[in-house]
């Protein structure tokens, strides 16, 4: 059964599109490659030993896509297209507007060209704001989003709820991302930061290889145990297979509309990130501390008592797993020439 993965060669797509394979489906990728590079095709295609169907086009270009979904015809698409860089978003907001929300619309225009049994959207726990408590539920009441970004998230989930009511046979689950960490266990595949990480991990292990001279830790006066942020970190490979989770069982409940937080349901705050980190990369990392970083919320982490229960999924991966696998990922970096590589500092 094929399944179209837009944006399926960016960081969680690329991770889906491995577990899709590895669970029986056919992954057809759309990619404008804005966020990614043609080696993530040649690696997935290492990882599950066999060639993979790509498309190098943009999601809002309804012609091609149109054209796309009546050669594959695929039965399920997840939708993870989109531009994600929270502090980009507040100083280019028509770009996150244009990709996040247009884009949107004119792919859902063409997509009743075929029959979509399933479709699942790549949201994500911005749309939360600064929760009243955590662990936050899928129930909480959705705040002012903070950023343009978070925004688009919101208006993503709104728009495809109003589109999915109207379709009885088709159904939409919206997954809302914690804090994707870590890479494929192969080292083949991972996170491709372009330019300066805004992302703690990918700084954290781009200091300890000495591309970056120091991590500063954004704030140490919050309200928590050791005065840093908490977040849920959830290892990418995880997040991944409850793609494919929601994906088959949207094929049972044809005409069901669900939305699941996807987390560990643990807090980890920044310095737990570091001493994981120190303890899987047995060096010290040099890292100090400077003022909070605006829009950044204190805590927040998932509630996943509704994913676990409605998908039979869980989270395997440990915080140190997450981290040893993005460590062994920024090693193997060093093999790939990627675009990024021209924009650091
Ligand atoms: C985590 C913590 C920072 C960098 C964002 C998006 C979210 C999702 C994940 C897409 C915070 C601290 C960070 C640094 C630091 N993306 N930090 N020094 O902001 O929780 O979430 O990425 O869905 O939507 O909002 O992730 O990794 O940027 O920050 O101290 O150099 O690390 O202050 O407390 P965030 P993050």
């Amino acid at each position: 059964m094929k399944i179209l993965l837009t944006g399926g060669a960016g960081f969680i797509g690329s991770h889906t599109a491995v577990a899709l394979i590895e669970n029986g489906f056919e992954p057809i990728i759309v990619d404008d490659f804005r966020n990614s590079e043609p080696f993530v095709i040649e690696n997935i295609e290492k990882i599950v030993g066999k060639k993979i169907t790509s498309y190098a086009s943009n999601i809002g270009n309804k012609k091609e896509v149109k054209e796309i979904l009546q050669k594959e015809n695929p039965i399920g698409v997840i939708h993870f297209a989109a531009d994600k860089a929270v502090n980009e978003s507040v100083v280019n907001p028509m770009k996150y507007y244009q990709n996040n929300v247009l884009n949107l619309i004119n792919f859902l225009e063409i997509i009743d060209s075929i029959k979509i049994e399933s479709f699942v959207f790549s949201s994500s726990c911005t749309v939360y704001g600064v929760p009243d408590k955590t662990p936050v539920k899928e129930t909480a009441s959705i705040k002012p989003a903070f950023s343009p970004y978070g925004y688009t998230k919101q208006v993503g989930e709104r728009i495809l709820n109003d589109f999915f009511k109207s379709l009885p046979s088709s159904s939409l689950t919206l997954l809302r991302y914690f804090n994707p960490i870590g890479a494929h266990p192969s080292g083949l595949i991972g996170e491709l930061p372009i330019g300066v990480p805004s992302n703690l991990v990918p700084y954290i292990t781009q200091t300890a290889i000495g591309k970056r001279k120091k991590l500063t830790v954004f704030g140490k006066d919050y309200d928590t145990p050791d005065g840093t942020c908490i977040r849920d970190y959830i290892h990418v490979v995880d997040l991944a297979n409850a793609h494919v989770s929601a994906l088959e069982k949207g094929l049972k409940s044809k005409d069901s509309i669900k939305t699941l937080n996807v987390g560990t349901g643990k807090g980890a705050s920044v310095l737990d990130v570091i001493t994981a980190f120190e303890k899987v990369s047995k060096q010290e990392l040099n890292y100090g501390f400077g003022p909070r970083r605006a829009g950044d919320v204190p805590k927040i982490y998932s509630d996943n008592t509704l994913i676990k229960n409605e998908l039979d999924w869980d989270a395997k991966f440990s915080l140190e797993d997450c981290l040893e696998h993005s460590w062994n990922w920024e090693k193997n970096l060093l093999k790939f020439k990627y675009k990024s590589e021209k924009k650091q500092d």
